[in-house]
This record gives C-alpha cells, structure tokens and sequence, in this order.
C-alpha cells in the first residue's frame, strides 16, 4: 500500500466520507444525508478511522460497541467505505486492522459486519456488498445469521385497525419517556439495552416518532420508525398479555400514517422478526437480505 496514513476520522471529514459513501454504496443508503450525519459524528463512543493518502481523504471506518453491561464482545465494524479509486489496494484492510486494534483496547474481543449498538446503519452485510462480504470473509469474519428488512407501502395507514376495548394509542413524548423507559426496563429485559437507545431519538424528532399503546396509565406495547434512518421503521413490541388483539396492527399503521403524512410511499421494517405479520398486516415483502458475520478476536 502506498503512503496511506491512518488517522482519527474527524467531523470535518463529513462531506469526503459522505461523497466516498456516495460512489460507493446503494442511494439507499448513501442519500439520507442528515441522518448519516448524525450516525457517524454524534454515536457515543464511536471509533472513527481515516485513510489519507496525498492529503485527501480515500477511506473510512466506524465502529461501535454497546452499552450493555457484560457485552465486552458487542463489537461492530459499522460503517466501512473506500474510494473505488483506492479499493484493492489494502485501504480497507488496514482500515479494519485499526478498528479491530481499538476494539481490542477496550476489551472487546468478538466483532461483527454491520449492525451496531447503540446505533446502526445496516443489520448486518447487504448480500448486493459483494466485495464487502468477500473483503471480510478474507478478513476472518465467518457468517453467524442472516436477517431481512421488508418493504410495505404507506397506504397501509389508511386504515385504521380496531383496538381491544379502553386501548388508546398517543404519540410518545418528553412528559412520557421516564415512564416508558422503566417499562422498556422492566418488561423487556433482553431487548433493553438495545430498545432504549435505539428508540431514544425518535423522542427527539418532531413530532416524535414513537407511539404506545396504553390502557388504564399502563403500556402494553410500542412501535418507532426514524430512529436511525428516515424510512425505517422498527424496533416495535407488544406486552405478552397483549399480543394477538390487534395493537400491534394499530401501531404499526400509525407509523405507516405518518410516514405517508411525510409523502413517502414506502417503508422499510428493519430486521424484521415475524414476517407473516408484517405480510399480513401491511403487506409486507422481503426487500434486502443482510448477512451477519463475526470475528473473534485474537
Ligand atoms: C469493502 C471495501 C471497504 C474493501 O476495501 P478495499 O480497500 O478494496 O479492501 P482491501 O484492498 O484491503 O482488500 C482486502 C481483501 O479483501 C478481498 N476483497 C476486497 N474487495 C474485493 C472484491 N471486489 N472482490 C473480491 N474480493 C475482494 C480480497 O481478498 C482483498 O485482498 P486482495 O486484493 O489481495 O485479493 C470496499 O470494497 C468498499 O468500499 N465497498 C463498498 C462499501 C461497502 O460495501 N461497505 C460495507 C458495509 S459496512
């Protein structure tokens, strides 16, 4: 490799990294300028590495590791791109070496392709990045899952589906979070770590982007969209108790309902976990197929 210096990735670097993101990657996932913005620069905790060759930015790498408590091995290289002009040449190699260097430093010794914690771009590694999934299965990564996100058309909002009887659903908002929070917390233990700070901005758009359901001053379920990226729509969870009476179709087309408020037409379910429900609800189709791959850590 030629004269290519690593350094911290900076916030100035914005416009080099989202113009390289630009030739790079699918519109898709290059275009929704202002909430990369804010994935790559305002993610706590994140690593940011930059090659530089002659001065100019060629390459960059982001990695992010999650706040869980006990989840030393919750490492994800979450953001990856090199100048076609510079790729094969071992930019992203030594871009990888880097973050990898600095997970280590910070005692995570398993890391993944994609996905992220506390915040993520994608869930895992596109099947259409090909010489992504190439450069990291060479790099060690072996494939662990894979995971789908679905696309639904907004109309889906239009209706309104019937709720259990003395169910509401309201907009979550600031008077409302602590409490939320505290049943994230205590009603879903496993998810916790990763709901709460992935739903947290959506508490910070305007209006929220965040609905519960409610019954007596009690939640029973919850369902975000935009909390990373425009469009996307999840995570969503309905209280045991409560499942199979409707309120999950309700949330989830009131998301669809702003989202077409906003003039999209479509929506992405991010991960989406029970297909036939999405399919049967929205009409729901499988999109794109992320592949997960991990590493662990010498
Ligand atoms: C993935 C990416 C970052 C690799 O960067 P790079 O600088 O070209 O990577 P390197 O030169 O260090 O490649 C190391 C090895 O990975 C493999 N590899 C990289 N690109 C490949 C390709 N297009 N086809 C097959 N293997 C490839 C090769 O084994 C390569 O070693 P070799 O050149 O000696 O054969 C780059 O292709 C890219 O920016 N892709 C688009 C962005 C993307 O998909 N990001 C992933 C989402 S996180």
């Amino acid at each position: 490799m030629r004269d290519v210096d690593l350094r911290e990735a900076v916030p100035s670097d914005e416009n080099d990294v989202a113009s390289i993101a630009e030739r790079v990657l699918l519109p898709a996932d290059s275009s929704d300028r202002d909430n990369l913005r804010r994935f790559l620069w305002e993610t706590p905790d994140m690593i940011r590495v930059a090659a530089v060759q002659d001065q100019r930015l060629v390459g960059a790498a982001f990695g992010t590791t999650s706040r869980a408590p006990a989840s030393t091995d919750a490492g994800s290289v979450a953001f990856l791109v090199v100048h076609p002009d510079h790729q094969r040449r071992g930019v992203g190699g030594a871009l990888l070496t880097e973050v990898e260097r600095r997970f280590a430093a910070r005692r995570v010794n398993v890391v993944s392709a994609g996905g992220g914690l506390p915040r993520f771009w994608w869930a895992g590694v596109d099947e259409e990045y090909r010489a992504a999934l190439q450069f990291f299965r060479k790099s060690g990564y072996v494939e662990s899952d894979e995971t789908v996100n679905m696309t639904a058309p907004t109309g889906a909002g239009e209706t309104e589906s019937p709720l259990p009887a003395g169910v509401s659903i309201e907009r979550l908002d600031a008077g409302t979070w602590p409490s939320f929070h505290a049943w994230l917390r205590d009603e879903w233990t496993d998810e916790f770590w990763a709901w709460a700070d992935e739903v947290e901005p959506a508490l910070h758009r305007e209006p929220p982007s965040c609905f519960i359901a409610l019954r007596d001053g009690r939640f029973l379920g919850f369902a975000a969209y935009d909390t990373n990226r425009h469009g996307w729509f999840g995570p969503m969870g309905t209280s045991p108790e409560a499942r199979g009476t409707g309120i999950g179709a309700a949330l989830l087309r009131r998301c669809a309902k702003d989202l077409r408020e906003l003039g999209d037409q479509a929506f992405d379910i991010g991960s989406a976990g029970p297909r036939d429900f999405y399919r049967k609800t929205v009409g729901a189709e499988i999109s794109r197929r992320f592949l997960l791959l991990r590493k662990t850590l010498d």
